[in-house]
């Protein structure tokens, strides 16, 4: 059982930088186009209690690439529908010969408690406010592509903070290798002071003093509805927040602009940003699939 815990990825708080740095070479050494049959047999289950596209078609992506068999349980249409518990799924999917199990849940912790009682490898693919390890993997391999180290770089990160599982993975693992993190948005949309100051990342509500000098811009996403539920104007929000192509100039001439996605155009970016050359919102995507075959491989222990 220990063995196999060992293989999940819950979180990124929990994993070391060297089990950082030992998943991302191996993400550099896969190619979806060169099939490897490292999951020949296997089955993966993709558990999602949430919409998803990018994750979801990424992690179903990558397991066929490596030869597993993937099966597909959403909320809408399966028994979860009729009231069974996250526990008995669990149990109800090894008992069909689940290899590993990929999950993306609305609670913090469902997939913690998923690992503490199957002896399968359960993968986080989003869990409520917590984290979301894979897109915080799939950030570094992109953000290395273009940075080629972690050591001097500077990471503004923008948008709704406060709720957001990208920013506390990306969070998590920028500050593990010393990343400069400056967290920037509207005062609701920002994590507490304490909790800041506690892990060394700086805050502004000043977008200008985010961007001006940065390596790397991080949007992320924004929802209308939380923006109307916190009293937040829409306009007032794009007229401070809303990434264009003046605001990017404040960054340093080969600055990057990356976004997990969903994007809204108009919203937390320009369309001109989101389409020019400094944009890397499609490679995060693409760059998921290698990302998340490194991650499938290292959880059925073929991680070699
Ligand atoms: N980045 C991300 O998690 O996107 P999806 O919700 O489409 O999976």
């Amino acid at each position: 059982m220990i063995q196999v815990a060992r293989r999940s990825l819950l979180s990124i708080e929990h994993l070391q930088a060297p089990e950082i740095l030992a998943l991302l070479k191996l993400a550099r050494r896969m190619n979806p186009l060169k099939p490897r049959p490292l999951l020949r047999g296997k089955r993966v289950i993709l558990l999602f209690y949430e919409p998803s596209t990018r994750t979801r078609a990424s992690f179903e992506v990558a397991a066929k690439s490596l030869g597993a068999i993937t099966t597909l349980i959403q909320a809408s249409g399966s028994s979860i529908e009729k009231g069974e518990s996250l526990l008995d799924t669990g149990y109800t999917l090894r008992a069909i010969g689940a290899d590993a199990i990929v999950i993306r849940h609305p609670c913090a912790g469902a997939p913690h408690l998923l690992a503490s009682h199957l002896d399968v490898p359960v993968i986080n693919a989003g869990d409520g406010m917590h984290e979301h390890p894979s897109q915080a993997l799939l950030d570094a391999y992109t953000i290395l592509r273009y940075k080629k180290t972690f050591k001097g770089l500077q990471v503004a990160i923008i948008g709704d903070i406060y709720h957001s599982r990208v920013a506390r993975s990306a969070i998590h693992l920028l500050s593990k290798f010393g990343v400069k993190i400056i967290l920037c948005g509207p005062p609701e949309l920002l994590p507490d002071v304490a909790t800041t100051l506690a892990t060394g990342v700086r805050v502004t509500r000043h977008l200008e003093e985010a961007v001006r000098g940065t390596d790397v811009i991080m949007l992320l996403r924004v929802q209308k509805e939380r923006l109307a539920g916190l009293k937040i104007k829409l306009s007032d929000y794009i007229a401070r927040y809303q990434m264009t192509p003046a605001r990017l100039k404040l960054a340093k001439r080969d600055a990057i602009v990356m976004h997990p996605g969903p994007i809204i155009r108009g919203l937390e970016l320009s369309g001109d940003v989101a389409d020019s050359p400094q944009s890397k919102i499609l490679e995060e995507v693409q760059n998921g699939v290698p990302t998340r075959m490194a991650i499938l491989a290292r959880a059925v222990g073929k991680a070699r």
